[in-house]
């Protein structure tokens, strides 16, 4: 309980983010809610499709209990010290479409975080987002029924005690900003203000460019990679992403494509991490 009242200034608050949201992107969304406490912001809102409420709602939690990565992988969801958000959307697209939005919501959210003034960010394909070599973010997309999910991950105060949780190199936004960190509702409203007119965008014109966006953030090109996929493991020298967010590789003289996978550099380890649970409470904001 007195957890609660204790002197984190920094708390979500769901009015707080709508009003620092612009008049078209309030248009936008139907519902904000922050929980004290979730499972995993992407399993609230997957469980929302089933009684057709998903669409164009973003939910916010303090912590997750069940906080996940892809690839089944933990997402570390320590309480009131970072972001851990999720919009659910309608999209009128088939699946295959799905790692092509997913590249240029990175796109979008990097260039979001760089003026909160973060600079030097990097995009790790599919989508980790990388500042000088660690990790400070990551992008969960996950759907049914016509509607997808996009979870968002973003360390902004790590603590010392969850970090050790994770298992490869990670950064936040008090390293990385040191004194001028931005409050998380303001970090959350300028996310949500980048990726939802990619969104619409998205639908609009499918055939914006991605390829020469996405070389600006890579972290990968002309790097020998490790890939690993449900079919297998490659070796590889990464030549960026095609058109349809597919990651490129030279092989053995011949360039290849793939649509998914866990693709490291060599001798990186991958993110690994737990967290125990605590009781929900939640506060709404509604259009
Ligand atoms: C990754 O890089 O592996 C993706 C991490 C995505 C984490 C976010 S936190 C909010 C949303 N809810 C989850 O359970 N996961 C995503």
């Amino acid at each position: 309980m007195f957890r609660r009242l204790n002197s984190n200034p920094d708390l979500l608050d769901a009015s707080i983010i709508w009003r620092m949201l612009s008049g078209e992107i309030q248009r936008s969304l139907s519902h904000v809610c922050v929980f004290d406490e979730l499972d995993s912001t992407n399993a609230y809102l997957l469980r929302k499709i089933v009684s057709g409420e998903c669409a164009r709602q973003l939910c916010l939690a303090e912590m997750q209990t069940s906080g996940r990565g892809r690839y089944g992988k933990t997402w570390v969801s320590p309480r009131g010290a970072n972001l851990y958000m999720s919009l659910g959307w309608r999209l009128n697209e088939a699946p295959s479409a799905i790692p092509r939005l997913s590249l240029l919501l990175g796109i979008a959210l990097a260039d979001a975080l760089a003026t909160l003034g973060i600079k030097h960010l990097g995009l790790k394909w599919p989508n980790d987002i990388m500042w000088q070599a660690r990790k400070l973010g990551g992008v969960l997309i996950e759907g049914a029924d016509g509607c997808i999910v996009i979870g968002i991950g973003l360390n902004v105060r790590m603590p010392q005690i969850p970090a050790e949780k994770i298992d490869q190199p990670w950064t936040d936004f008090a390293t990385i900003l040191q004194r001028d960190v931005p409050s998380r509702n303001w970090i959350a409203a300028r996310v949500i203000e980048a990726i939802i007119p990619t969104l619409n965008s998205f639908e609009r014109e499918s055939t914006e460019p991605l390829r020469a966006a996405w070389r600006r953030y890579d972290v990968l090109y002309g790097r020998v990679v490790v890939l690993e996929s449900s079919s297998g493991i490659q070796h590889g020298t990464a030549l960026g992403v095609d058109e349809r967010g597919r990651l490129l590789l030279q092989i053995n003289g011949q360039e290849r494509a793939f649509a998914s996978g866990d693709v490291r550099l060599k001798r990186e380890q991958g993110i690994r991490l737990s967290f125990k649970s605590e009781d929900a409470t939640d506060n709404d904001y509604s259009a």
